[in-house]
């Protein structure tokens, strides 16, 4: 991947019906970097590996939670995964394992294999306890949904850290300016004590929940 990209720097969330944890992700992210001023260096987006609520608001459990922390989630319709968009892809931050294995073999690259990551591995404290997986609060109740929020906003405060400190403002006044100048590759400085498993090599006989 080129350090020096004259486009925004591209953030997806990866869920598996693009309804619970993707959209809480996508919504949270999104804020902090809107409220920074960084919008114009950085797009946040988020889909589903699944097809089934393609167009579908975000579940109703999970506006209302975003709503209990001020977000307005009403918004968001889900998606599906679109691998040809891979290469315009820089940071593929997926929920549970289940969806690393899948985003692997849609990969198709190297370069798209690198950009895998859990968004557990940018919260400090997950990482030290080794709890790096979304746990899905679809089949759960409102509790679910209040733990997944706790643990999608303490991760996003991590990615938020990670892009603001690795993306930096352009030195100078540019022609393009709004553009983000990638001073360095995110998917390239795992958080300390990252695990490694997520750039293991894919697995053919993974399901993707
Ligand atoms: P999400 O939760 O992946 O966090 O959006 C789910 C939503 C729907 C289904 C599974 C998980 N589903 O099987 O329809």
């Amino acid at each position: 991947m080129d350090t020096m990209s004259s486009r925004p720097f591209h953030v997806t969330f990866v869920c598996s019906g693009n309804i619970c944890r993707s959209p809480m992700g996508h919504v949270i992210l999104d804020q902090l970097i809107d409220a920074a001023g960084m919008s114009e260096q950085v797009v946040v987006s988020s889909s589903g590996t699944g097809d089934w609520h393609v167009g579908e608001q975000a579940d109703s459990r999970t506006i209302e939670v975003l709503a209990q922390h001020g977000y307005d989630g009403t918004r968001h319709r889900a998606r599906e995964f679109d691998p040809t968009e891979f290469d315009d892809l820089d940071l593929v931050l997926a929920s549970d394992q289940g969806h690393v294995r899948t985003l692997q073999q849609l990969a198709g690259s190297e370069d798209n294999l690198a950009k895998i990551r859990l968004v557990r591995e940018f919260d400090e404290n997950a990482v030290t306890a080794g709890t790096l997986e979304t746990n899905d609060p679809w089949y759960g109740d409102h509790e679910h949904f209040a733990r997944c929020y706790d643990t999608v906003e303490a991760a996003c405060h991590g990615i938020f850290d990670h892009l603001r400190t690795t993306l930096r403002p352009s030195p100078s006044p540019s022609p393009s300016a709004g553009e983000a100048n990638v001073a360095a590759d995110p998917t390239n400085r795992p958080v300390d004590g990252a695990a490694e498993g997520t750039r293991s090599t894919p697995d053919p006989d993974s399901e993707s929940h």
